[in-house]
């Protein structure tokens, strides 16, 4: 049965699509796993990195999205799901650029957060992982992500309110766990975006003391290099001057891969 693993926290910039997108890198090219993508988030970033491209003679690239909209998931009855093949050779629902009727999801009333489990069941039989790229909010969305995960894990930048986020965060994850998936396993939180500044510092210990338990061995520092990789859509540790973030993102994700089992 495909491991389902929901990349989630309301705050936005934390590294959701990033480790979602690096993750889905290392298990298709590297495990030489079957990989399907799930871009829950209405910018539609995700899609826009793992999609196949046409580029032009200037360099610019255009993205060709195909198949089901992750929006449509969400209807009562869907009769076939199509996916895209992309080129690093995992799958994708993809989610236009900025797609409003992803984001109308959200006032949708709450048992159409159950549609998508339901529409993609027989599917998720054909896959190895199932990794979905959240939005940064605690609505519709991320309870249909939750319904249909085995496994959740928070990627977290440190700040001042970090701490205060996190609970928020595990709160409403618990509740999910409690109302409609028993089976739901809370992996943890991955801080990245680290810097060794005395805020972060600060931030970091907080979370040690509140959250021992949770926080993943290995962190992810604040590594330009990820962002490059990332804006071109490759993995990291095809970067030439990558080594440190590529060593540091395989760590996590070793860790990462451990817990899942
Ligand atoms: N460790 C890091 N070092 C440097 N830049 C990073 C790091 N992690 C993420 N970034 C950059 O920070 C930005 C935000 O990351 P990302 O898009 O993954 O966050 P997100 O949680 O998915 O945001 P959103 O909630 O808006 O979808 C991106 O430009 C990304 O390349
Ligand atoms: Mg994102």
């Amino acid at each position: 049965m495909a491991k389902v693993i929901s990349y989630a926290n309301q705050k936005g910039g934390v590294g959701k699509s990033t480790l979602c997108i690096q993750t889905a890198f290392y298990l298709s090219l590297k495990m030489k796993k079957k990989v399907l993508v799930i871009d829950m988030d209405g910018q539609g970033n995700t899609s826009s990195r793992l999609a196949p491209r046409v580029v032009d003679d200037h360099g610019n690239f255009d993205t060709i999205l195909s198949g089901t909209k992750t929006a449509s998931l969400f209807q009562d009855e869907l009769e076939a799901v199509e996916v895209i093949h992309c080129p690093a050779g995992m799958d994708l629902i993809h989610t236009p650029k900025n797609d409003p009727a992803l984001f109308e999801m959200e006032a949708v009333p709450l048992d159409k957060a159950m549609n998508p489990a339901k529409n993609l069941a027989s599917l998720f039989e054909q896959y190895d992982y199932v990794l979905i790229d959240c939005p940064p909010s605690l609505g519709r969305k991320l309870v249909a992500a939750l319904v249909m995960s085995t496994h959740v894990v928070c990627p977290v930048k440190l700040s001042g309110f970090a701490v205060d986020g996190v609970e928020g965060l595990l709160n409403t994850i618990i509740g999910i766990r409690e109302a409609y998936n028993a089976q739901l396993d809370i992996l943890g939180i991955i801080i990245n975006d680290m810097d060794r500044s005395v805020n972060h510092d600060r931030s970091l210990k907080e979370l040690q003391s509140s959250v021992p338990d949770l926080l993943f061995k290995n962190i992810i520092m604040h590594r330009p290099p990820l962002d490059t990789a990332i804006t071109e859509g490759i993995p990291v540790w095809e970067l030439r001057y990558g080594h440190v973030a590529a060593k540091e993102v395989e760590l996590v994700l070793n860790e990462l891969m451990v817990k899942v089992g």
